[in-house]
């Protein structure tokens, strides 16, 4: 049973039939849209690398967050640029810190948006590393209990999740123990399980100001080659405590969300991260791409490989091209 009983083209003659039978349909509900806070008051400044995302201080952050509120996006996920950097990311940590402050500001305007922190040190040490250094090494274990505190630093503030990108084994069974004995069981954990050492982080390098200073991140970050391992990642992640995994970045991984959503039945996030937005932004601005089709399209292939949330800096965009 073939051609000529069988036409595809039957199905794609309207947009009416189009849409009856499409099998993706992206919504604005599952994006989260990532934030960076720095200090002082009235700051909004551009990141040069990413048309259309600034650094802001906490006020000009809760402004942006009414209108994120507004267009229907259910979330943002907050990073920090602190006043001060030191060797153990001390900053990191203070109930003080920019990330707490802006946090407090977004609760007390009655915002309903879900706040995500991201949990790292990586922004707060002076040599840029998401760990303390031992031995001229990231130290795995002696940068535990400072991302258990500062998680809890963030959930006392007022955040709804918690989010470690650090990459350092046993940080999410130390955050959700840091958690529980704080009587903050009901904060959730959305781990950046399956991060790869990627390229795509160069603009937001710039952004957080959170290069490493020497060397690279390949000892703790996976290697972009492995993807069994990012099972192996997601389901210690899961033993250990996390309520929701990430891979990251989306788009030259979309095989291993697809893997990851096929293996665990917990919602999977993707990062459609810094250096994916910065490619297509760059490509629009010299007219070499249709932005809105190509973002729409690029956001649909990362549900369709089986992401449930999104985290994208398209994600305002995305919501107004989305209003019905
Ligand atoms: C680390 C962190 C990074 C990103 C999110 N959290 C960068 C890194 O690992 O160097 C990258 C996000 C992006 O590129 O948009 N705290």
């Amino acid at each position: 049973m073939s051609f000529p009983t069988h036409r595809a083209r039957r199905l794609r003659r309207s947009e009416a039939l189009r849409g009856l039978v499409r099998e993706t349909r992206l919504a604005t509900a599952g994006l989260i849209y990532p934030m960076f806070v720095c200090p002082g008051s009235g700051v909004r400044q551009e990141v040069s690398s990413m048309p259309g995302i600034f650094q802001q201080s906490g006020d000009q952050i809760v402004e942006e967050c009414r209108e994120i509120e507004a267009l229907g996006i259910p979330g943002i996920i907050l990073f920090g640029l602190p006043e001060s950097k030191d060797p153990r990311g001390t900053s990191s940590t203070s109930a003080q810190g920019v990330v707490q402050r802006a946090i407090e500001a977004i609760r007390k305007a009655k915002l309903k948006l879900i706040v995500v922190t991201d949990v790292c040190l990586c922004e707060y040490t002076d040599h840029g590393h998401c760990g303390v250094i031992e031995n001229g090494d990231v130290a795995n274990d002696a940068t535990l209990p400072i991302l258990a505190q500062q998680a809890l630093s963030h959930a006392r503030a007022g955040a709804d999740v918690v989010a470690p990108s650090d990459m350092m084994d046993g940080r999410v069974a130390a955050i959700r123990e840091m958690l529980d004995e704080h009587k903050f069981e009901n904060i959730a954990i959305l781990s950046y399980a399956a991060k790869y050492c990627s390229g795509f982080y160069g603009p937001f390098r710039e952004a957080a100001q959170s290069a490493p200073q020497f060397g690279d991140r390949r000892s703790y970050q996976m290697d972009p080659a492995n993807a069994r391992e990012a099972l192996k990642e997601v389901a210690l992640d899961l033993e250990e405590g996390a309520d929701m995994v990430m891979v990251k970045p989306a788009l030259p991984y979309l095989d291993v969300i697809r893997r990851v959503r096929d293996s665990f039945h917990v919602p999977v996030a993707a990062y459609n991260v810094s250096g994916e937005y910065s490619m297509i932004k760059a490509a629009a601005q010299k007219d070499w791409l249709d932005e809105r089709r190509v973002v729409l399209e690029i956001l649909t292939g990362i549900q369709r490989a089986g992401a449930d949330i999104i985290l994208t800096y398209h994600a305002k965009d995305a919501a107004r091209w989305l209003k019905p």
